[in-house]
């Protein structure tokens, strides 16, 4: 758990754009304040690893975000050029199941050899855009959300992940189950005031850095702001004081 982290270090601004101008804009922006960029499929589809290199060439640390899922062999050849680019967070999806994420793991650990650095591997449990109406309706999964997302962690664990990616909601299971040695990401993070999106299991930052959250993703709420320096300053100073 990275509570001694500085606030503005466990804030993750999603570059959520297909381009790599607009992209490079938030950077300038947000540089001196932001530290750490989230790389989703938006941008990572249209632009590869020269959103990598962009992020890294204005010193930000990088979470891949690639939600990765497929069968166990594809899913830990993939990883070998994501270790190869130094990011610092890749991801997978758990319902992947335990065989994918072990692989991953150990692949993880041998393509990162030698260079000093392997990325974190966390694995996404469930979505913070479903609901227990849409998990239980679409995805045919009768335990309620939170059981679901702690049997996911359980299995991520198992499987020597680093952490998970969850909604704000589940912060506070997932740790007092897991203490303080298992990172947690949480995206649906939501000012008071600003819109949900479509995001449905919402927290503000205050409250996930309360309940132990050790990175906070926000994406809308800063990029899309006015100023989104200043939406990022106002998320800081909302959590400054905080103990988690
Ligand atoms: O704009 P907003 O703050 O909703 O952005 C949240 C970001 O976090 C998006 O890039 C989304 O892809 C990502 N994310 C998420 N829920 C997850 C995993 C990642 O919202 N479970």
């Amino acid at each position: 758990m990275n509570s001694r982290m500085p606030v503005q270090d466990r804030v993750i601004v999603a570059l959520d754009t297909p381009s790599l101008d607009e992209a490079e804009s938030w950077l300038r922006n947000l540089h001196g304040v932001v530290s750490f960029y989230k790389i989703g499929l938006e941008l990572f589809t249209a632009h590869g690893w020269d959103a990598v290199n962009l992020v890294q060439k204005h010193h930000g640390r990088v979470f891949l975000d690639l939600k990765l899922h497929d069968i166990p062999n594809t899913v830990s050849r993939a990883l070998r050029s994501v270790c190869e680019h130094g990011v610092d967070i890749v991801n997978l999806h758990a319902l992947g199941g335990y065989e994918m994420m072990k692989m991953a793991r150990a692949s993880v650990e041998e393509f990162s050899k030698g260079s000093g650095k392997r990325p974190q591997l966390i694995a996404v449990t469930i979505l913070t855009s479903h609901s227990q109406e849409t998990v239980s309706q679409e995805l045919g999964i009768r335990r309620k959300i939170q059981n679901e997302v702690l049997h996911l962690a359980g299995t991520a664990r198992k499987a020597g992940l680093d952490g998970i990616v969850c909604s704000p909601k589940e912060t506070a299971m997932i740790r007092k189950k897991f203490g303080n040695d298992f990172l947690i990401v949480t995206p649906g993070v939501r000012p008071p005031g600003s819109s949900r999106g479509d995001q449905k299991r919402i927290e503000t930052p205050m409250k996930a850095i309360r309940v132990g959250s050790d990175y906070l993703v926000v994406g809308r709420p800063i990029t899309q702001a006015s100023d989104p320096k200043q939406a990022a300053l106002a998320i800081f100073e909302s959590i400054s004081n905080i103990k988690s």
